[in-house]
């Protein structure tokens, strides 16, 4: 009843949703090849619908070479056939939304893989044939063009161009990488660029899905000239970042978006430091939503996370989009590990090998932290295995990693494996219930992986599965959560409290001490148990007040 209210179309149901990012190849493999499929993800269902999520964002499922975990799409129209086909994603769209569960497509328009037609077909046109005008082809500087066109540098580390090789063999135009040198970017001034892009869109939206996620959204615009980057540029001005023409791409995405009987949804993927440039992404013409990655990044301290907050009610009130909570992705060291570490807050450069971890501390405070996020106004994203409790794998044999950020730092970078290892369903079996084959994972996973399996949590109203469960439950049926009012309230340092509507607080406790909890008449969910009514340290608990 309550998931076919869920899917009533024309409402805004996504203001204060509860999204679940799926990364394909990792959460179930149903054809036993070791591989995720949208099989697997048919067959657990279940799982998501239990846990209560509103929607499912997934990972590039496209036809890919897999040289960026499908960040380098081949064909947009072609699931790649380690994942299944078309018809598995256009059941799994449709069954999923039978459970009351919405479907959000990445769309990744900065690049695409070099096996794309287009640059295949650039590669084999000569220098100046137009075909070569869809990416960023140039010549080289200095003597026989030997010299990157550019100094920019790659979101991956090292630099931004390769050189291409005539068909005599001789060295020739360089090409634009912002990420992999298997990324070409694309040129967002060629009008066939944005044809083909919202083509795509219509693509997915036609098969019902309900919105799409977009990758490296600032990325897209260039400035023509190749300038490099100097100390200083001008808002919207900086050579290859947040350039001002950017936002034109999503007013027209958002038209086609809000051509559909249910408006679909673009949601944002915006790295940018600095909140107001961030939230003209969200104005009412553009985005529906972008991630919070300030709030993400914060340390575990009461202070630098009160202030991502505050900030982001601040730029927020400028727009009619929801604030977003997020704890991690694909890209980001697991919750449980980076909070149990002595520097708790993200950055990609500063991912080191060796960093010493506290994980038991680190899983009390991803558990605070569940409820903390869950408890704000405001877009709840979960990623995949976080409702687990699941650390970051550290210690991966050699020559099983993939990501290319570990291979273009030199291997200094541990690069984002860790977050991607295959999900454990049982707690025993080869696999831990992956698969029913036994077939070896893509990335191996741990020995002791199997005390984390969803079917053993399941059963365990302590475990972090129930946790996040039972936050999602009364996300939806508390009155005051489903609404938007937000109010601090007065707490001893180190603790964050607030209350939600006219019942219900909130009480976080960072500090080291044990907290004082302000009067209440009952407590609906804590991340740990009470201590003669007081909040231990690295906990949090939701009050009836
Ligand atoms: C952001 C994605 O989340 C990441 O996984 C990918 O490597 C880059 N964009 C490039 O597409």
């Amino acid at each position: 009843m309550q998931s076919a209210q869920r899917a009533r179309p024309g409402t805004e149901w996504w203001r204060n949703a509860v999204i679940y990012q799926v990364y394909p190849r990792s959460f179930a493999d149903a054809d036993g090849d070791g591989t995720g499929d949208l099989a697997g993800v048919r067959r657990r269902l279940p799982h998501l619908a239990e846990l209560g999520v509103d929607a499912l964002w997934f990972t590039p499922w496209y036809r890919s070479p897999q040289a960026d975990g499908g960040y380098d799409v081949a064909d947009y129209r072609q699931i790649d056939p380690a994942f299944g086909t078309l018809e598995d994603a256009e059941a799994l769209i449709t069954e999923a939304l039978e459970l009351g569960i919405r479907t959000i497509v990445d769309i990744v328009p900065n690049h695409v893989s070099d096996q794309h037609a287009w640059f295949q077909e650039a590669l084999a046109a000569a220098p100046g044939d137009p075909a070569r005008d869809r990416f960023w082809f140039h010549d080289g500087r200095g003597p026989g063009g030997d010299e990157i066109p550019t100094n920019w540098t790659s979101s991956f580390g090292g630099n931004t161009w390769t050189r291409t090789t005539g068909p005599d063999g001789k060295p020739g135009q360089w090409y634009l990488h912002m990420f992999a040198p298997q990324q070409p970017d694309l040129n967002w001034s060629h009008p066939d660029v944005a044809a083909e892009h919202e083509a795509v869109l219509r693509f997915w939206y036609d098969r019902g899905v309900a919105g799409v996620r977009i990758d490296s959204a600032s990325m897209l615009a260039k400035d023509p000239e190749l300038p490099e980057v100097g100390e200083h540029h001008a808002p919207g001005a900086h050579p290859h970042f947040d350039r001002d023409e950017v936002h034109e791409v999503y007013r027209r995405w958002r038209k086609i978006a809000d051509s559909y009987d249910e408006p679909r949804l673009l949601v944002g993927e915006v790295w940018l430091e600095d909140n107001d440039r961030f939230v003209r992404y969200l104005r009412d013409d553009e985005m529906h939503m972008a991630f919070n990655f300030d709030f993400m990044t914060r340390p575990w301290d009461a202070e630098a996370l009160a202030e991502s907050i505050r900030a982001t009610f601040a730029s927020h009130a400028a727009v009619s989009a929801p604030p977003t909570w997020v704890l991690s992705n694909h890209d980001i060291t697991r919750p449980v590990t980076r909070y149990g570490r002595e520097d708790s807050s993200f950055a990609f450069s500063a991912k080191r090998f060796g960093t010493p971890t506290d994980l038991a501390l680190g899983a009390r405070r991803a558990r605070a932290a569940a409820l903390l996020t869950a408890a704000l106004p405001g877009v709840l994203y979960v990623y995949q295995g976080d409702e687990l409790g699941l650390p970051e794998v550290e210690d991966f044999p050699e020559g099983v990693r993939e990501d290319p950020m570990h291979f273009r730092s030199g291997g200094v970078d541990p690069g984002r494996d860790g977050c991607r290892v295959p999900l454990p369903w049982s707690a025993d079996g080869p696999t831990f219930g992956f698969n029913d084959t036994g077939t070896s994972t893509w990335l191996p996973q741990p020995s002791g992986w199997g005390s984390f399996a969803a079917e053993s949590q399941a059963s365990d109203s302590d475990s972090f599965l129930s946790l996040y469960r039972e936050a999602i439950r009364l996300r939806r049926s508390e009155p005051a959560l489903r609404g938007e009012a937000f109010a601090w309230t007065e707490t001893a340092p180190g603790v964050l409290a607030f209350r939600r509507g006219e019942d219900f607080t909130c009480v976080v406790n960072l500090g080291d001490a044990l907290a004082d909890l302000p009067a209440h008449t009952g407590a609906l969910l804590a991340s740990a148990p009470l201590e003669g009514g007081r909040l231990p340290a690295d906990a949090a608990v939701w009050l009836r007040t």
